[in-house]
């Protein structure tokens, strides 16, 4: 991926409006994104990953309005208070934070449109549609439910159960329909650039219908990027906010500028994460934008299932949202990551519940990992003194583990850079139970009784070796989803003095057999994953 065209791997995901605080539906996305980057990051790789807010648009205005604030000085407190923490809440290791009212962004909007105008892509045109501004977006008629009840008469945005507007302007337009043909002959060619495949069959039908061309300014508010030849109108605030993808990575600068060289080392995105509910904007909007610019397009938008919450979309404008910090001071932020990545595959819907992720938390991470890594730290202190002893000759049991792990590690690692995160962890869980299993099988508490045979003290020797030989193992291959435990873990073997940072540990190597050292220090640290009281939040 990376390596093969020289140029960091570069991960987005959506710039969030600062309408509201964020909830586990932005914080999925965002760890969806840390996992990817991380684990590309582990393989040696040369990586980007950035994330973002989206300030503009009657949206966010309208929600300072509400609160009685000016539009940017709501952003700023937002910005301040909850979407900046969040990423230190959940771990998240982004490399950029892009605002949509920087001036790095505006200015390189607007050199973008006027370049599109300049090219004859922007005209101007009467409008009269049908608009939602939950999701800032004109819908077509087809797309609308019945109000009842209260509503009724009026039509409602399917998303937001709310009545759309109808707006009426003069506006300046983009030729989007011209780039019907062109986006079909793309996605043809490159059947992978949406995924999952529902969201690719999607895309397809919805392009091959026909599209529209897209207002892409607007005159009855003035909370926007100036439209840079009529500033009587602001950019509508997607055309605005798709820009960041490569505002952020200096979208414009001379090639020989820092801005310049950052867009060589990173332009065309490889993936952008985006929910499934804004597909078309990223899938349709975005690469026919970038056509009209002459610039490549993105390797890949994935559309990842919602978290549901009674069977609907958890909403901010709906208050459904449950902050992360609601589940992470109860389970911590490396359990949350794991957490959501395991139990949905990424794609689908889904669905949280305080029990599932009590039962896997318990099942998974305390009574999984975290007692292996226990039962292995405390049997080198217990038996050895805490200095990993000399492994003899290898047991068929011994040999199928190796075996084993070399496999998971080819699994694991194609899953994880196919996005199917739960796949992944799934073989890493199978791992583990294989390690807890050949334990149980091996009862080196048995073996260690028998302090004057020789023949029984090596083969003790042994067992602790394969044990903690997986956990170093385990710990590299995990570090991407559970940097914090993985850390310890990393620590606890003793490896940080004879193999260094645990991120400098190689994803494709993990898999080799005997590189913790006979001899490393071996501590029983605190436990990786404490069990936690019946006491839920
Ligand atoms: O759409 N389940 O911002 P937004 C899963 N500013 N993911 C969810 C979710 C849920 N229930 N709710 C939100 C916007 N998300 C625009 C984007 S990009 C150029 C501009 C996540 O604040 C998911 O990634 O409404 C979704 O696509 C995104 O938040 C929407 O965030
Ligand atoms: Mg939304």
């Amino acid at each position: 991926m990376a390596g093969a065209h020289g140029k960091a791997y570069y991960v987005t995901t959506p710039i969030y409006y600062v309408n509201d605080a964020p909830h586990i539906g932005h914080a999925y996305t965002t760890t969806a994104g840390d996992v990817l980057t991380r684990w590309h990051r582990q393989r040696g790789e040369d990586v980007w990953f950035l994330t973002g807010v989206d300030e503009h648009g009657q949206k966010v205005m309208r929600a300072a309005e509400a609160n009685g604030l000016a539009p940017q000085e709501w952003a700023d407190r937002l910005v301040t208070d909850a979407w900046r923490p969040v990423l230190e809440t959940i771990n998240a290791a982004n490399d950029d934070f892009i605002r949509t009212t920087e001036t790095r962004h505006t200015r390189r909007v607007q050199d973008f449109v006027t370049k599109l105008h300049d090219g004859g892509h922007i005209f101007e045109g009467e409008y009269e549609a049908p608009y939602c501004v939950g999701c800032e977006e004109f819908k077509l008629a087809g797309d609308l439910l019945p109000g009842e009840g209260e509503l009724e008469g009026q039509f409602l945005c399917p998303i937001h159960s709310r009545p759309v507007e109808i707006v009426s302007e003069t506006n300046w337009f983009f030729r989007l329909s011209a780039f019907a043909d062109r986006l079909i002959e793309h996605y043809e060619l490159n059947p992978h650039a949406v995924q999952p495949q529902s969201a690719y069959n999607e895309v397809m039908s919805f392009i091959r219908q026909g599209l529209d061309d897209l207002s892409i300014s607007r005159s009855t508010f003035d909370w926007g990027i100036d439209v840079p030849w009529d500033p009587d109108q602001v950019i509508y605030v997607w055309f605005d906010a798709l820009l960041n993808y490569a505002t952020a990575v200096g979208l414009g600068d001379s090639p020989t500028s820092e801005g310049g060289r950052k867009f060589a080392n990173t332009w065309p995105a490889d993936v952008h994460l985006v929910g499934k509910d804004i597909l078309r904007f990223h899938a349709v909007i975005w690469p026919a934008m970038l056509m009209a610019a002459e610039l490549p397009l993105p390797g890949m938008v994935f559309a990842h299932g919602w978290l549901l919450v009674g069977g609907e979309k958890m909403s901010k404008s709906k208050l459904t949202g449950i902050a992360p910090s609601q589940i992470i001071d109860h389970f911590g932020a490396d359990a949350f990551r794991y957490y959501f990545l395991r139990a949905i595959n990424f794609g689908q819907d889904g669905s949280f519940s305080w029990e599932d992720m009590s039962a896997r938390y318990t099942s998974e991470l305390a009574n999984g990992l975290g007692n292996l890594a226990s039962r292995a730290t405390a049997m080198v202190g217990r038996y050895c003194d805490g200095v990993l002893p000399e492994p003899g000759a290898l047991t068929n049991a011994d040999r199928a583990l190796i075996e084993l792990l070399r496999t998971t590690v080819e699994t694991t690692d194609a899953a994880m850079l196919r996005l199917e995160f739960s796949v992944g962890l799934a073989s890493l869980k199978e791992f583990v139970d294989a390690v807890n299993l050949y334990v149980t099988e091996q009862e080196p508490w048995k073996v260690a009784k028998a302090v004057d045979d020789p023949v029984q003290v090596e083969r003790l020797h042994t067992i602790l070796y394969v044990m903690c030989e997986c956990l170093r193992a385990l710990s590299v291959l995990y570090s991407p989803v559970m940097p914090t435990a993985m850390g310890s873990l990393w620590s606890q073997l003793g490896a940080d003095a004879s193999l260094g940072s645990i991120l400098e540990q190689r994803l494709q190597t993990a898999g080799h057999w005997g590189l913790l050292p006979v001899g490393s220090v071996v501590t029983k640290g605190d436990s990786l994953f404490p069990r936690l009281d019946d006491a839920e939040a």
